[in-house]
């Protein structure tokens, strides 16, 4: 166990389409700097050479604002932690070679930290509001690629109960939504338009699916062979029902979402829950958690927005407590696009 009483880390994230910084004293972050990439706007989902191109030229600026905030100077640098995947191997490429050119550089230890791991342990940063869970705790990682029920059990003793055997949540929002003529991401939009439609409107299949595992696909289908069907009949239906088939579509996924936590929380003993990644941005996922919680049912951990989507300040907590476990890599640590939770133990 290391004592250091000021241990001051740089994590770096480049899984996906966002190059972000983080610096950390301890388990408070300083700051959290992230560049999103707009190009892939007009292509309707990410395009993964472009995104290892923006990333190589949003990199630098982003470290150096990060550590300009912070004021913090590389020299001061503890160690430095990077996410070793899962993701789009471009991407991952472009923070590990970095982070690893610092370590190399500034002689200090290089952290690989696994990027579904890291959106479970955002809630351990030390804020003046926060409440950190409490061991053990139900970790749910929903996002464009992801979409698990975690046992957490330690900081990095973590199994995965349950998952997508499909399509991941986040995908299911973008999809629907790209069928719905919304932009992409479509999540964002279909929420905001939610707020303003009748839940009640139009009914989609339900999956049913064994255990805690899920599955989108079907929901997915079932949105193609309802909007193929109404707009043959009137051309113009997406447009003039719009916001009544985002809340329709919205109020299904949250139903899904919930029964399998209801479920996990049965089977596990288990009530205290946090969750992590994009979709936990999503309004009515944030609502139904807390009113379990007013219900005193759960206690319920969200995120801050800013901890949501992709974000270097979740890889730097992780690397506060892996330096304090002396769990260090070597430089010739793999990026991995495929990157369970389970396999990183
Ligand atoms: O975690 P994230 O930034 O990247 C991945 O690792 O995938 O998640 C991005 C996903 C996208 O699918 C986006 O549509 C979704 O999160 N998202 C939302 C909301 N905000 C972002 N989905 C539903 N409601 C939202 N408010
Ligand atoms: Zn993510």
């Amino acid at each position: 166990m290391t004592t250091n009483k000021d241990i001051y880390i740089l994590g770096i994230e480049s899984s996906c389409d966002d190059t972000s910084a983080a610096v950390f004293h301890n388990d408070k972050k300083l700051s959290n700097i992230v560049a999103t990439q707009d190009v892939h706007q007009a292509y309707g989902g990410v395009v993964p050479e472009l995104a290892s191109r923006a990333h190589q030229q949003h990199i630098v600026p982003v470290i150096d604002q990060a550590l300009k905030k912070a004021k913090v100077c590389k020299k001061d640098l503890s160690a430095v932690a990077f996410t070793r995947g899962p993701g789009l191997m471009g991407s991952l490429l472009v923070g590990s070679s970095f982070a690893k050119s610092l370590s190399l550089s500034l002689n200090i230890p290089l952290i690989e930290v696994n990027h579904m791991q890291a959106h479970l342990l955002v809630h351990f940063i030390d804020e003046i509001d926060s409440v950190k869970p409490n061991f053990p705790f139900l970790g749910i990682t929903i996002s464009g690629g992801h979409t698990q029920i975690v046992k957490v059990k330690d900081y990095f003793d973590m199994e995965v109960i349950g998952e997508t055997l499909d399509d991941a949540i986040g995908e299911a929002f973008d999809k629907c939504g790209k069928m719905m003529k919304l932009p992409y991401p479509a999540g964002p939009e279909i929420d905001k338009l939610s707020k303003l439609g009748d839940p009640h409107k139009f009914e989609f299949a339900k999956p049913q699916v064994k255990g805690l595992d899920f599955s989108f696909s079907g929901l997915k289908t079932s949105v193609l062979y309802f909007l193929q069907k109404r707009t043959k009949e009137n051309q113009n239906f997406i447009e003039e029902n719009i916001e009544d088939l985002c809340a329709s579509f919205q109020y299904k996924v949250v139903d899904i979402l919930m029964s399998k936590l209801n479920k996990a929380v049965k089977e596990t003993g288990i009530n205290e829950i946090a969750i992590g990644g994009g979709v936990s941005a999503n309004s009515g996922i944030r609502e139904a958690l807390l009113d379990k919680q007013h219900r005193k049912e759960w206690i319920v951990h969200i995120p801050k927005f800013e901890y949501c989507t992709d974000n270097a300040a979740m890889i730097g907590i992780v690397g506060y407590h892996k330096f304090l476990n002396n769990q260090f890599s070597p430089l010739t640590t793999a990026s991995k696009a495929r990157y369970t939770i389970k396999t990183s133990l």
